[in-house]
């Protein structure tokens, strides 16, 4: 008996992913996939594949019933939408590798899939080549995940790597993860962090069934690290990275934000260099496992692409256990986090802020200091990312609400204050 069936592909966008699709596709003929039409912007653009492939309609491909699958790899966030919801509308399975439009629609994607009963898989959006949605879903248990973080966006982990080990400066750093094909069209989108918030709302669905629009997450980039703070890190043994992270706390609910992170030598997360993600799970029994993979480019990008088309030939569709059949988790601001905070002048900083303030350094002209916060006024506030100010979490950032008396009694203990 036949139990997979034929894939026949309407494939949306031709650049750095949609070009690696169809060169993959063409090496690994047993997947019983072909795509049948590409669609395009710009039919001028010349490509390395027959001109009668492509089309500059996209009904051309949503309207065709012998197309059955629509893989969108496009840019912009409104057409992919468009495209998809149309798609999962039309009884067509939907692969997409849009993190932005995911993250921004996703209850609309949740419903539209439920409604339709039809697939949209994205292993592509988050940490590319590294099976980690698919993972979440299906291996860890509500109960048993204890904590996820991760270095999610391949771009800023390069900059920081080539910045801070070959000596070579943003511009030029940038420039070469954009000429790799790394970086967004729009850069700022990785530089500023979006990029990383958009795949961690993808995340914390699969891991905890939270869905969360990525406004309400606390995010930054790496815009604000300064040379100074690279300088500080060293002394401290730490390496600096963008950690994206969720930790579930006493109180049943989920720690959750994306920020730059010292992390210690012997943190899995310190061997991810250049465009590779690493995500780093603790569950209850299992204790700590690593995933470590390419986290952007063509090719490591569209091999999550076809392990997804690979799933759907068996009907496969992401049941949102964590979701639907478990007790969703919520995300809570209510716990603290121990920051080291870079400054040009102490009037930028909101000194009655901190629960204690335990290192400080104001002779130079880069000031420092290293303080604990309240977490909401991370949430609250911006001051922590305007005015030239660089906030950098300590390597074990999260304080929780019980254990904040007992700590800050200690920490006024040891500086003879009681
Ligand atoms: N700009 C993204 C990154 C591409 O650098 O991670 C992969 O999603």
């Amino acid at each position: 008996m036949e139990t997979h069936k034929q894939l026949t592909i309407g494939l949306f966008g031709f650049g750095v992913v949609g070009e690696g699709l169809y060169k993959i596709l063409q090496q690994t003929p047993s997947l019983r996939a072909s795509i049948k039409k590409v669609c395009i912007k710009n039919a001028d653009k010349k490509r390395d594949a027959p001109a009668d492939l492509f089309t500059t309609d996209k009904n051309v491909l949503l309207n065709d019933p012998e197309i059955n699958v629509i893989v969108e790899v496009i840019n912009e966030t409104e057409p992919a939408f468009d495209i998809v919801s149309t798609a999962l509308k039309n009884g067509k399975d939907v692969v997409s590798a849009s993190k932005k439009m995911l993250a921004t629609y996703l209850p609309e994607i949740l419903a539209l899939q439920k409604r339709y009963n039809t697939s949209a898989l994205y292993e592509a959006a988050a940490c590319a080549s590294i099976p980690v949605i698919r993972n979440l879903e299906e291996y860890y248990d509500n109960d048993l995940l204890h904590s996820i973080k991760a270095i999610v966006n391949g771009s800023t982990n390069f900059i920081l790597t080539k910045m801070f080990e070959e000596k070579l400066d943003f511009h030029n750093a940038l420039l070469l993860a954009q000429q790799l094909g790394f970086a967004e069209s729009d850069p700022v989108l990785d530089i500023e962090g979006y990029d990383a918030v958009n795949k961690w709302t993808l995340l914390l669905l699969h891991a905890y069934g939270i869905v969360e629009h990525p406004d309400n997450i606390v995010f930054n980039g790496i815009q604000n690290i300064q040379l100074s703070d690279a300088v500080v890190a060293k002394e401290k043994s730490y390496d600096i990275k963008l950690v994206a992270q969720a930790k579930k706390l006493l109180n049943g609910k989920v720690a959750a934000f994306v920020l730059p992170q010292f992390v210690k030598q012997d943190d899995h997360l310190v061997f991810v260099k250049n465009e590779y993600n690493g995500v780093v799970i603790e569950s209850n029994f299992a204790d700590k496992q690593f995933f470590y993979g390419k986290g952007a480019g063509s090719f490591p990008t569209a091999s999550a692409v076809l392990s997804d088309l690979s799933a759907l030939r068996y009907q496969y569709k992401y049941e949102y256990k964590k979701l639907y059949h478990h007790k969703p988790l919520e995300i809570t601001n209510d716990f603290f986090v121990k920051a080291y905070i870079s400054f040009d002048d102490w009037k930028y900083i909101p000194r009655e802020k901190f629960e204690w303030i335990e290192e400080w350094h104001a002779e130079s002209q880069r000031k420092y200091l290293v303080g604990v916060l309240p977490f909401i006024e991370l949430k609250e506030n911006k001051w922590w990312k305007e005015n030239n100010t660089s906030l950098i979490l300590s390597p074990e950032p999260i304080i929780e609400d019980v254990e904040i008396r007992k700590l800050k009694k200690k920490s006024l203990e040891l500086a003879g204050i009681v």
